[in-house]
């Protein structure tokens, strides 16, 4: 038997007897989530808990999903579970489950098999997730601020040809977690992952849709580079002294010691289309990769604007960016066809992965410079 999911309050005993807890997929602060099963039908969803004291924060998240039409480039929320009818703790959200996992993980296994994400994937992330936001900032009841974009918070749905032999190319991606967002121009302060944040000083302003989009600028500097979107720990340290007078050394910047700067450290814009020996020299990068194209770095750098007046909006991005990221995307797909029938190397020199850093950012995003 399934469920009714058009009704979304969906009754904790019914669900019980429907579906199985079948997998732990993620722990965080807030609560668990958790991969069930139906029964009968084999339906997968994903169930996102509240811990007993963050309750409200899982409410808050249900009402915006309720609010927010469907749409290509979000995950589906399904439905939700009562607050008190779900033990531990309600209420909790269930969602369209995601095989794939989030981009975070994504760059990892791509980076395994291509040693970098490809630009043709990077195209596409661009274009989804501008349109995810240009739903959220301009077709719904509310203009809604995200508030936390970053790799962790979007989910990749391979296309139906996947063959699972390499990462998915062209993968949908899909903006997941509500968690933070608010309605725009009401809140006074950014609520979200510092490492993805805006400039410092939009930090402690009134929040507006334009910080979701310089996030989006700074999750596809980490997806091009693994690192995060900020000043290195040299330049953050130069930083501290000249602008506060503050002397901070290199090993409180490392492990737990990093948790009381991290706030402090302003993000840094880093070209996609910088040569190997510029990204070496110039911009602190310990893992060059080949330059990505003028054409793509043009569109992010309109992401990464410093001033949010100036700053690209997700409406123009939906208008004028996805039609030429989509002619961009049909033209990269041909020439990666063409490479692999004539035996050429597709994209990319072979690049040196170090496994240890790569492994050292889970959870957080990126290498610390
Ligand atoms: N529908 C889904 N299918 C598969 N995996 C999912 C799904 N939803 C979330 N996840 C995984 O669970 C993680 C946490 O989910 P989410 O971002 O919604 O919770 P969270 O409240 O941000 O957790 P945290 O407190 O760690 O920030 C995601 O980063 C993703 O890896
Ligand atoms: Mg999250």
């Amino acid at each position: 038997m399934s469920i009714n999911w058009a009704q979304r309050k969906v009754e904790g005993k019914s669900f019980i007897e429907r579906f199985t807890r079948k997998r732990f997929i993620h722990d965080g602060s807030d609560g668990s989530v958790y991969q069930w099963e139906n029964k009968t039908t084999g339906e997968l969803v994903a169930v996102k808990d509240s811990k007993p004291s963050r309750a409200h924060k899982n409410s808050n998240e249900i009402i915006r999903y309720l609010n927010v039409p469907a749409h290509e480039n979000i995950i589906g929320f399904l439905g939700y579970l009562g607050v008190r009818d779900w033990t531990p703790a309600g209420p909790a959200l269930i969602f369209e489950y995601c095989e794939y996992g989030d981009a975070y993980e994504y760059r990892h296994y791509m980076v395994r098999q291509e040693a970098r994400v490809p630009e043709i994937s990077i195209w596409k992330f661009m274009r989804d997730v501008s349109l995810g936001l240009d739903w959220i900032h301009n077709h719904c009841e509310h203009s809604y601020v995200l508030g936390d974009l970053k790799p962790e918070n979007v989910l990749v749905f391979p296309e139906q040809d996947w063959d699972k032999q390499a990462p998915p190319l062209l993968p949908t991606f899909k903006i997941c977690d509500f968690g933070r967002m608010e309605i725009s121009d009401t809140v006074n302060k950014f609520n979200g992952t510092v490492e993805f944040g805006p400039p410092m000083a939009e930090r402690n302003m009134v929040q507006t849709c334009k910080a979701d989009v310089f996030s989006l600028g700074s999750t596809i500097q980490w997806l091009a580079f693994g690192v995060f979107p900020q000043m290195s720990n040299e330049e953050f340290i130069e930083y501290a002294k000249d602008k506060h007078a503050r002397l901070i050394t290199l090993s409180e910047l490392r492990d737990n010691r990093r948790e009381q700067w991290r706030v402090f450290i302003p993000p840094k814009y880093r070209p996609l289309n910088a040569s190997m020996e510029e990204q070496r020299e110039i911009w602190g990068l310990k893992y060059p990769q080949p330059p990505f194209s003028n054409l793509l770095n043009g569109w992010y750098k309109k992401l990464c604007e410093e001033d949010p007046a100036i700053r690209i909006g997700s409406d123009v991005l939906a208008e004028f960016f996805v039609p030429v990221a989509d002619l961009e995307i049909e033209r990269l797909k041909a020439a990666r066809s063409l490479a692999a029938a004539t035996g050429e190397n597709q994209e990319a020199e072979t690049i040196i992965v170090d496994e240890e850093d790569d492994v050292l950012t889970r959870g957080l995003g990126g290498i610390a410079l």
